[in-house]
């Protein structure tokens, strides 16, 4: 059982997908989860689905490009909740491109989401994760979503792989840093999960339409376990990494890909 009873924890990106579910399996241990996101009705739709089942969940409209949001969010958190035990940075956008025709401002979109997002999220709860952290029994976490993307580079996928690649050892360098707080730090990094932004890589690749259901089964292929990830495959992770059972645990990749990578 993953030991979460009564921590708090702060996802980004929770509204839909990996991070929702990871918020829905966090509250279902006895965690309370605030729930940020730019999609307002599908986040307050999360949180009411989590208060039916018993949790306890807040919403919070947050932009993870923005230092404010960031100041907002963990302070509504905080107020509403009494602390912070553990900060989930799950807000990611997804395209491919060829380098050729790559603006700068795709480049830049792509750091302010995938980087700039994570780095300030972890700047702006550090001090509520150290002061948590001082009290509890093993400390504080911090759960970083890389991918198989930052371990191993796609095609025309540059400016993703850049962006998961960079957190994969921004996490490491934190876990060294933070680690005399008692502050444990870990990259997880899911193989393709049919989630909307799994979706879309297929279509990406794909190009829509006829093509791709050739697509996906060829990434069907590509994952040795016969078949794509579900977001609770992800979301089991990212509670463990976050929960007391990782107490020993920091600047480790968690690769929950179904042997993509194995190969
Ligand atoms: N689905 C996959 O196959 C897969 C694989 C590897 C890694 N990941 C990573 O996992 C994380 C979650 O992916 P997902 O599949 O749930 O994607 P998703 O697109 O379903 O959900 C991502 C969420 O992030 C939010 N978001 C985007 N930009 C934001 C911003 N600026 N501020 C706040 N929120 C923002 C979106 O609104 C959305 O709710 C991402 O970091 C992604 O890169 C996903």
């Amino acid at each position: 059982m993953n030991r979460v009873d009564g921590k708090i924890a702060l996802i980004s990106g929770a509204a839909r997908g990996l991070g929702a579910q990871a918020a829905k399996v966090f509250t279902q241990n006895g965690g309370k989860v605030v729930i940020t996101d730019l999609l307002e009705d599908q986040g307050h739709a999360t949180v009411e689905e989590i208060k039916k089942a018993g949790g306890e969940a807040i919403f919070v409209r947050h932009d993870v490009t923005k230092e404010e949001d960031w100041q907002t969010a963990v302070k509504t958190g905080v107020d509403h909740f009494g602390g912070l035990d553990v900060l989930v940075n799950n807000a990611g956008i997804f395209f491919l491109k060829p380098t050729e025709e790559m603006t700068l401002d795709d480049w830049h979109r792509m750091i302010s989401v995938n980087l700039d997002g994570v780095f300030l999220g972890t700047k702006t709860a550090l001090p509520e994760l150290k002061k948590s952290a001082a009290k509890a029994k093993v400390g504080s976490a911090i759960v970083n979503l890389s991918s198989i993307a930052g371990i191993t580079g796609a095609y025309n996928g540059s400016a993703y792989c850049m962006s998961k690649g960079g957190v994969r050892l921004y996490t490491k360098a934190c876990a060294l840093e933070f680690a005399p707080h008692r502050i444990r730090v870990n990259s997880i990094h899911p193989g393709l999960i049919d989630t909307d932004m799994g979706r879309q890589v297929i279509d990406d690749i794909s190009g829509g339409g006829a093509a791709s259901n050739a697509v996906r089964d060829a990434m069907v292929s590509a994952h040795p376990l016969g078949r794509l990830g579900v977001p609770l495959d992800i979301a089991n992770g990212i509670v463990f990494l976050a929960s007391d059972d990782a107490a020993f645990m920091t600047g480790s990749e968690l690769v929950v890909d179904g042997g993509n990578t194995a190969q």
